[in-house]
């Protein structure tokens, strides 16, 4: 990766993303883009283009002008959002996609995109999720993704696009809070605790999914670009994860450290919904396996940073 294109880049992922990567690669060899600029780092620390990603010309002249070798495809509408627009979803999720991988196709570039846990649904086997198994999402977002992991193995074998992504799980972390997502309770829980020293959850107790906090996802991002492509099998559409736990297990970890948080809850059907369609726990053995992923933070370790971070 040489010179990076990156698309969403002001978003929940992009923002810290865009970062990391001109850390490492150098700030003017990271390209920036989103829908509109705003003052963060990500914005002001390097090259910077508004992009529409349903837009292709621009989108093309834009990895064009920058010579990009390499576009990582970050812009999307998140679950909970896109199940209101259905329709907007599909155009932004899946035209954006498409448009970013012909860019990549036109100019040989290699090529990132995120999947999720919404890949899965209700049929899917909601414990140690297999890598390679059934997957009838019910939701638009699951929908997109699923056909995003497809579209992006097409690319690949049709056209020998370097094609790679992640099944992410709820992604937490203290810089960009998420917008619209299913899993952005164990977000907010962390502001709550530390602002009111309570929270009302969404998410019904017992309700399990899988997370990540974000230095991990960077860390997996980067490692799977980097990875010897001769040595990946699933290219698009690994399982990745660092716990799972319930609203009950966060809210009992924050309290160690603020022993009068108080949790209650007021379910959102709509989105309890969405997580009842989704595994319990994933099983990331072939992203071990074909290119060493690794996480190094537990809902302990994660907990304790979010707390500390967020506090200052
Ligand atoms: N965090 C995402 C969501 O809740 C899952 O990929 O929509």
């Amino acid at each position: 990766m040489k010179k990076i294109f990156i698309t969403g880049a002001l978003g929940q992922i992009g923002s810290e993303l865009t970062v990391k990567l001109r850390n490492i690669y150098g700030a003017d060899n990271v390209i920036a883009t989103d829908i509109r600029k705003n003052d963060s780092e990500a914005a002001l620390s390097g090259p910077f283009e508004v992009v529409d990603v349903t837009d292709t010309k621009t989108m093309i002249e834009m990895a064009k002008k920058y010579q990009a070798d390499t576009i990582i495809h970050m812009a999307a509408l998140l679950s909970a959002t896109a199940e209101k627009n259905p329709v907007f979803a599909w155009n932004l999720n899946m035209g954006g996609l498409m448009n970013a991988l012909e860019a990549a196709r036109e100019l040989n570039c290699k090529f990132f995109t995120p999947s999720s846990i919404g890949a899965f649904g209700p049929t899917t086997p909601k414990d140690n999720t297999p890598q390679d198994t059934i997957q009838r999402p019910t939701t638009m977002y699951g929908v997109n993704k699923v056909a995003g992991e497809l579209l992006a193995d097409y690319y690949n074998y049709k056209f020998g696009v370097d094609t790679r992504g992640l099944r992410f799980p709820g992604l937490i972390s203290y810089v960009t809070p998420p917008g619209g997502g299913t899993t952005d309770y164990a977000v907010e829980i962390y502001y709550e605790a530390i602002k009111n020293k309570r929270y009302t959850s969404y998410i019904d107790k017992g309700t399990y999914m899988d997370m990540m906090y974000m230095p991990d996802a960077l860390n997996a991002i980067v490692d799977l670009m980097e990875a010897d492509p001769s040595k990946l099998k699933h290219r698009n559409s690994f399982n990745v994860t660092a716990m799972s736990f319930d609203p009950e297990e966060i809210a009992a970890e924050i309290r160690k450290h603020i022993p009068e948080f108080e949790m209650s809850y007021s379910v959102d059907p709509a989105r309890q919904q969405i997580a009842d369609s989704w595994p319990n726990s994933i099983d990331a053995t072939a992203a071990k396996e074909e290119w060493g992923f690794k996480a190094e933070y537990d809902l302990a370790k994660m907990t304790k940073d979010m707390l500390e971070k967020l506090s200052k």
